[in-house]
């Protein structure tokens, strides 16, 4: 069976230098990161458009001149012909980007206690929510977890929110682990086995 290739490569904020970083930002970038005043936030953004560079420079050898990167929806996208398809997410001092030849969704949550029934109620349709109450208490935590992850990955694929159900056609999904007490999903629109390649912070060299 044919395999879809989708690299995530991921930083750590601790790790870098994010005012180096600014002057490598695009007139665009620098518009937002002037209506961005929360300092986390910033080193975010810097980090995963810093992020998002390096891992074009890592796939394909460059920035292609015509790829231009559109970020006025919220949801970052690179504009031109061959240009790959991206996502970026950020919880705590991790930052993530996804990039594949096909649309993809990443989420990365940082992973605490909280109120799990209350907040599934919230998020989840009436099968999901049954789903969660089905799991035993000591499984709850993941369970909640993989569910939020899952939903926001697939709310950054299409664009809306969408029922679980829904990723059974077309789309192919992983957990994996960026972090102690961090998880992530990512999901990718494909029918082809989902074959994923994670960079971890200790082998992202930042320029
Ligand atoms: C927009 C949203 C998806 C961001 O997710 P988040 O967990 O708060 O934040 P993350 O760090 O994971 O992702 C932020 C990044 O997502 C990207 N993003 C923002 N809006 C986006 C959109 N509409 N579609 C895809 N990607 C988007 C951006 O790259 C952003 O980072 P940047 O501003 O530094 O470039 C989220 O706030 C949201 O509105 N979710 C919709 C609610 C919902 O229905 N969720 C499903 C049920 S839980």
């Amino acid at each position: 069976m044919k395999t879809t290739e989708v690299d995530v490569f991921i930083a750590d904020i601790h790790d870098h230098d994010c005012d180096e970083m600014v002057e490598q930002l695009g007139r665009d970038c620098m518009e937002r990161l002037a209506r961005i005043t929360h300092p986390r936030r910033r080193e975010q953004f810097i980090l995963g458009r810093s992020l998002l560079r390096h891992a074009l420079l890592h796939k394909h050898g460059a920035v292609a001149e015509g790829w231009i990167l559109d970020a006025a929806s919220g949801k970052p996208c690179l504009v031109g012909v061959g240009a790959p398809e991206i996502s970026l997410s950020h919880s705590r001092e991790l930052v993530a980007c996804a990039i594949a030849p096909v649309a993809v969704g990443l989420d990365v949550e940082y992973c605490r206690e909280r109120d799990f029934v209350a907040l599934a109620e919230q998020i989840c349709g009436p099968e999901e929510f049954h789903h969660f109450l089905s799991l035993p208490m000591s499984e709850r935590s993941d369970g909640f977890y993989r569910i939020w992850t899952l939903k926001e990955a697939i709310f950054k694929l299409y664009g809306r929110p969408m029922p679980l159900a829904f990723h059974a056609s077309g789309l192919r999904s992983r957990y994996f682990w960026p972090g102690v007490d961090f998880l992530a999903a990512l999901v990718a629109r494909t029918d082809c086995t989902l074959c994923l390649k994670l960079h971890s912070p200790s082998s992202v060299r930042l320029k």
